[in-house]
């Protein structure tokens, strides 16, 4: 399969960049990797290893999300907080990968917008921590810091950083990704029929009717759309599902950052759509400077502390050229502080003719802690963002062309409230994260649904 090449303006490789151009700023949260002589050796293996992804997908990816930064198109983003590597298992990537099409299937039918659908997934196996170490009982080790670096168990054996992990993560997202794209081509047809999806839950919701009604809709939709063109509907092909993940551990990225025949410059092919998190966006810092030489889509989160100067400084230095599809500000300020952070921000980028893609991420402002010191989300806080941030940007004359989710296809019990208004009790039944609390799969479709009710172009109720 190939895709024409997308390159809608002149844009040039900057010539002050390489791959290893970061190692000369300050990279935070990478590990201490004790024997250097084996992590060179990880990364000359990881460098002749095979890539996971193609130039002409992230190509693609990128002109779908210009259509998004547009308004033709809504993205959906999402799965694990953190991947492990023993969650590499078939039930547990189809589940995901199941939640997420239907999800997308309420969105394209609520929104009236084909939907550019991206797992958080493949890859995200690094994570970014508040501090280096962890103590327990006076003994104080490294902090886990994702498979990629060490294990979570706590003892000096499982915390010590090992370059190995990285060969084994790169193997790990290989099988995910053979395994995504082997679902895809094979249809999962049938996931476009809510008759056949698990909808007990809505039983338990006081917006019952409400949902009922916007799934005969959508189940009406898809039956009509197969009358008229007298096939069912499959237009999923393997381009149609992109990955993406926090490009934290720079060495890792370094090695599957390659150059490919007939294109210039450089692509990270390790994922579609890599992006840097809010604890390394620093304008100076290693991230920022890997990330700008990219030729792919790339997106940065952005907090309630940053300010507009900083903001624009930024959009500068990863997209001097403004090219379409080519950043994604994914703001993440949590539901008591989007009214106060988010519309300087929307303000200057508009004024400015900044052409970015914004993206709410309601879930990483919205971490607390119960009483019993369990981390929580609640669902409440979650769908407040996002309808502040639908608001907000209607109010500044902006669009809100995406979210971003930390979701599983499990019946997870990690974040508080949703139609069955799981309790603190109910945490303790299936709590599974080893990093943070993400929606389970009712959750996950009740979002999507409400989603749909704030911004669609379906009946809100009957
Ligand atoms: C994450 O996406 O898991 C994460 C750590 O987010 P943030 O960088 O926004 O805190
Ligand atoms: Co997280």
């Amino acid at each position: 399969m190939s895709a024409p090449e997308f390159r809608p303006e002149p844009v040039r490789q900057p010539d002050d960049w390489s791959p290893t151009s970061w190692q000369s700023r300050t990279a935070l949260q990478q590990p201490g990797y004790r024997d250097q002589a084996a992590l060179e050796a990880a990364k000359a293996e990881l460098a002749t290893l095979p890539p996971l992804v193609t130039s002409w997908e992230i190509f693609e990816l990128k002109r779908q999300l210009a259509e998004a930064q547009e308004g033709k198109r809504f993205l959906l983003q999402g799965g694990d907080c953190a991947e492990s590597f023993a969650d590499c298992e078939s039930g547990l990537i189809s589940n995901r990968l199941k939640v997420l099409l239907q999800m997308s299937v309420v969105l394209v039918h609520g929104l009236r917008l084909p939907v550019v659908r991206v797992g958080r997934f493949a890859g995200q196996y690094a994570k970014p921590r508040s501090a280096d170490t962890e103590t327990r009982d006076g003994v104080t080790l490294p902090c886990y810091r994702g498979d990629l670096v060490n294990a979570p168990s706590f003892t000096a054996e499982a915390r010590e950083p090992d370059p190995r992990r990285m060969i084994k993560g790169h193997a790990r997202s290989a099988l995910t990704m053979n395994f995504v794209r082997a679902l895809i081509e094979g249809g999962f047809a049938d996931l476009h029929h809510p008759e056949y999806w698990d909808l007990d839950w809505m039983r338990h919701s006081p917006r019952a009717a409400d949902y009922q009604y916007m799934i005969s809709a959508i189940g009406d939709g898809v039956r009509f759309m197969e009358t008229l063109s007298g096939t069912s509907i499959h237009n999923l092909n393997r381009v149609d599902f992109f990955t993406s993940h926090e490009a934290l551990l720079l060495p890792y990225e370094e090695c599957l950052t390659r150059q490919v025949p007939r294109q210039w410059g450089w692509f990270n092919l390790s994922t579609h759509f890599p992006w840097i998190g809010l604890r390394t966006a620093a304008i100076d810092g290693a991230h920022v400077e890997y990330m700008r030489g990219l030729r792919n889509p790339i997106a940065v989160k952005v907090g309630p502390s940053v300010t507009p100067d900083q903001l624009i400084e930024l959009i500068d230095r990863l997209d001097p050229d403004n090219e379409p599809g080519r950043l994604t500000l994914i703001h993440r300020m949590g539901r008591a502080n989007i009214e106060k952070g988010l519309p300087p921000l929307l303000e200057v980028v508009k004024r400015e003719g900044r052409r970015v893609l914004w993206v709410a991420d309601p879930m990483h402002g919205n971490t607390e802690s119960t009483n019993a010191g369990v981390k929580t989300r609640r669902f409440e806080n979650i769908l407040g963002e996002l309808e502040l941030g639908f608001d907000l940007h209607a109010a500044a004359g902006t669009r809100l062309g995406g979210v971003h989710l930390e979701l599983t296809g499990e019946n997870v019990t990690e974040c508080l409230g949703g139609a069955r208004d799981l309790t603190e009790t109910d945490l303790a039944r299936a709590y599974r994260s080893t990093v943070d609390p993400r929606l389970n799969y009712e959750q996950s479709l009740e979002l999507a649904m409400l989603i749909v009710r704030k911004r669609g172009v379906l009946p809100a109720a009957l």
